[in-house]
């Protein structure tokens, strides 16, 4: 039996990763800061309480798990910035939580459970990173949203030539602009439209792969 464990899993497309992992017999360790909105969810579920930025947190539950192989690690938990960040209106304690969130929390889960992964058979280390992180695809605004992915594609890419060497496979994942809470009733997808095509896309997952931003159809997105 495979494990996934991913993050953010109690609404939007952390929850729909649940759905999708429960309904193929996947082992499911489910972290949420409520898990309990996941008891209506059918599977071999096991929710844990984890506000990601606890590092104390996230260090405990990876010793907790110390015996278990997990195939893949989704760290899907994310937020936007509070309001839009221009130039000249950038609020500093907002700027500094989207990075705690989006791209310091993934980078501490990926070194607490690396050594879980690396001892799984499929050994993917996977981050819901965005579009909007590309440099090559800029548009201009959002400073703290786009950096705070872009960062976290960076660390991704660092944990690729770190970790490549042990046949672990690390991605980046760009879930499309998806009808969530984050993403809006304006988004062009539905959650059936990308969770189901990034599971396809994380089950297609070679070590040739290693070190790419994907997206949720599967093609190449510019750094
Ligand atoms: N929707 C889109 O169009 C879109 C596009 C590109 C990328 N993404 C990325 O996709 C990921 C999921 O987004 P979504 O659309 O599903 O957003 P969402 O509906 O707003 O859900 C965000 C999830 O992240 C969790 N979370 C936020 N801060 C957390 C923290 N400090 N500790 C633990 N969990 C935390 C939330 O948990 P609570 O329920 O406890 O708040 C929730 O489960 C994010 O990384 C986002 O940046 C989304």
């Amino acid at each position: 039996m495979s494990t996934v464990l991913i993050t953010g899993a109690a609404r939007g497309l952390g929850l729909d990763f649940v759905k999708q992992y429960a309904a193929k017999g996947w082992k499911i360790h489910a972290c949420a800061r409520k898990p309990d909105a996941l008891k209506g969810v059918k599977g071999d579920i096991h929710g844990h309480a984890l506000e990601v930025t606890d590092y104390a947190a996230v260090k405990a539950l990876a010793q907790k798990l110390s015996g278990e192989a997990i195939d893949v690690l989704i760290c899907n938990a994310g937020i936007s910035a509070g309001r839009d960040q221009g130039l000249g209106t950038i609020e500093p304690a907002d700027w500094r939580q989207v990075f705690e969130v989006n791209t310091l929390a993934p980078l501490m889960m990926a070194g607490a459970f690396v050594d879980h992964v690396a001892r799984s058979k499929e050994r993917k280390l996977v981050a819901v990173s965005s579009r909007m992180g590309s440099v090559g695809e800029n548009s201009g605004g959002s400073y703290a949203y786009r950096a705070s992915k872009t960062a976290l594609n960076m660390e991704w890419s660092c944990i690729a030539k770190d970790v490549g060497g042990k046949g672990v496979t690390c991605v980046v994942l760009h879930p499309g602009w998806v009808q969530t809470d984050m993403g809006g009733k304006n988004a062009t997808l539905t959650i059936d439209q990308s969770v189901p095509a990034m599971v396809k896309v994380i089950d297609g997952l070679k070590p040739a792969d290693n070190g790419r931003f994907i997206n949720y159809d599967g093609g190449a997105i510019p750094w």
